[in-house]
């Protein structure tokens, strides 16, 4: 049997991290081997792209190459991480995908969907998310969240105005997209937002 591919996707402060640690221990409840993996990142050369993505070391690199170098990234961590652990029946996890490359380099930076569109279908094929949730909250709420915790990196040192494109994109995406994709409202007490989740993985994939 192959596994099920699961991403989750929102801004910045939506409460990713809480939520995917809820969701993995959902799924192992319910007796499934998870892998559980994030992008940029999931894999030694994934998390180098990662620091040179998120780093200030570079911080004028200009938006193609940094749409590049998440397809790298994404296909280094399909290849060793992604397929094989799907092949294998096992579940997996991942904290953002190619959703956020749509909304973030798309919407956010404003390169064609088209472009994207070349790069997702060259690299990951066929594969798609089987499940997408998307934790939303308003970017003001998100962003007083973020700035509670550590210093920001590349992408949290932009703008109010970019992230309402990012977080507008994905709204877009996930209405077009009813089928795989689950909004949830992340701007709900946390027990709501879990049951939210739970209702969306029991409704499936
Ligand atoms: P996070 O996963 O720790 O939230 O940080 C990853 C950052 O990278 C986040 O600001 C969103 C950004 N990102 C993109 O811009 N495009 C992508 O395709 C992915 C996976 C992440």
């Amino acid at each position: 049997m192959k596994g099920r591919f699961i991403t989750i996707e929102g801004t910045e402060g939506v409460g990713k991290t809480t939520n995917i640690e809820f969701i993995h221990s959902l799924l192992k409840e319910a007796g499934r081997e998870v892998v559980l993996t994030r992008e940029p990142g999931g894999t030694p050369i994934g998390e180098e792209v990662r620091e040179l993505l998120l780093g200030h070391k570079h911080d004028g690199m200009s938006d193609d190459t940094e749409l590049l170098l998440m397809f790298a990234a994404r296909a280094e961590h399909l290849d060793k991480v992604i397929r094989p652990a799907l092949e294998a029946g096992k579940d997996v996890l991942c904290d953002r995908f190619t959703d956020a490359t749509y909304a973030y380099q798309g919407g956010g930076r404003g390169i064609a969907l088209e472009h994207i569109a070349v790069l997702e279908n060259w690299v990951q094929g066929e594969l798609r998310p089987d499940l997408t949730l998307l934790l939303d909250v308003p970017v003001a709420i998100g962003l007083q969240r973020a700035g509670q915790r550590s210093a920001p990196d590349r992408f949290e040192k932009e703008k109010h105005e970019f992230f309402e494109r990012v977080r507008q994109m994905y709204l877009q995406r996930a209405r077009a997209e009813s089928q795989r994709y689950r909004i949830i409202d992340a701007s709900q007490p946390l027990d709501a937002v879990q049951a939210q989740i739970h209702a969306a993985l029991q409704g499936g994939v």
